[in-house]
């Protein structure tokens, strides 16, 4: 059997625009075949040219079961059962960076911030964390995919700001410390689900695939649950970290003590300092 490079080659942009693609993996395959087999192969061509051209409407979502990993989350015990695809474009990705960068904006982790009974901590492992400001009972601790939230926002802008050449509102290590996280939660998480791959554009695989999620919203609710009232703001300042602390939402048992000592801050004067 031939084996060169040239029959494995990647599609190139100027090969899709060409009207008629090439296909180099079945080229080989067309050579010494009954004859029936050549409108067969055109015909599935054709049927793989349909389901570029409509997108992903020819791909059954019947049955997610074998795509889900059943386990629980270890805390919020959270298992995969919210239905969802790849994304192949949208908000996020928008060329338009008024829609785009309004979308990532509104991405909010500071719920990702929550206080844990040290005893509960313990019982599963977790090192002991610093005290929580309003109960000493209490450790704060930052869920993962919250953090990790935190560094694409982080990452993203950064590039951003890179390519327009303004001042950069967090230095470039930060970034670097972000990619280093998200490099080992790739890692850890050793995800096994195969992607398919298409010939609609050399590289992008996966688009509109389904599979199921966990519950990014269930994990929200379990995180308010336990809220640290932490907000991040004037983020990269040196300001007391007490002040991160105060937004306890309404009918918290700590509003009291924090009013004590911050008064009503969120109104008034001062309440534009910190944002
Ligand atoms: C980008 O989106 C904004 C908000 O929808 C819109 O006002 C603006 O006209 C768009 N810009 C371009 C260049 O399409
Ligand atoms: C606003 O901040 C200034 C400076 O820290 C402080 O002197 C002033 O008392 C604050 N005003 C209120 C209403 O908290």
């Amino acid at each position: 059997m031939k084996t060169s490079s040239e029959d494995y080659h990647l599609l190139s942009d100027d090969e899709l625009l060409e009207d008629e693609p090439t296909f180099p993996l079945h080229r080989r395959t067309l050579q010494g075949r009954p004859r029936y087999v050549v409108p067969l192969i055109l015909t599935l061509i054709g049927s793989l040219c349909l389901n570029v051209f409509f997108g992903t409407r020819n791909l059954q979502i019947p049955d997610f079961t074998h795509l889900s990993n059943s386990g629980r989350s270890y805390f919020a015990g959270l298992s995969r059962d919210v239905p969802t695809t790849f994304e192949r474009g949208g908000v996020y990705f928008d060329d338009n960076e008024t829609i785009s960068n309004a979308a990532w904006d509104a991405i909010e982790y500071y719920h990702g911030t929550v206080a844990l009974d040290h005893d509960y901590a313990a019982s599963k492992g977790l090192p002991r964390s610093q005290n929580f400001p309003w109960d000493d009972t209490k450790g704060i601790y930052f869920l993962n995919g919250f953090h990790d939230l935190h560094c694409v926002k982080r990452i993203r802008r950064t590039m951003l700001q890179l390519r327009d050449g303004v001042p950069l509102t967090s230095p470039v290590s930060h970034s670097l410390h972000c990619l280093n996280s998200l490099r080992q939660d790739i890692l850890c998480a050793a995800d096994d689900t195969p992607l398919y791959t298409s010939y609609d554009h050399p590289g992008a695989v996966g688009f509109d695939q389904p599979r199921k999620c966990r519950s990014w919203e269930a994990l929200e609710d379990w995180a308010n649950e336990r809220t640290a009232c932490w907000r991040d703001i004037n983020s990269g300042q040196h300001i007391d970290t007490l002040f991160r602390y105060r937004y306890c939402p309404e009918g918290s048992p700590y509003n009291e003590h924090i009013r004590a000592i911050f008064g009503e801050f969120e109104k008034g004067e001062n309440a534009s300092a910190f944002t």
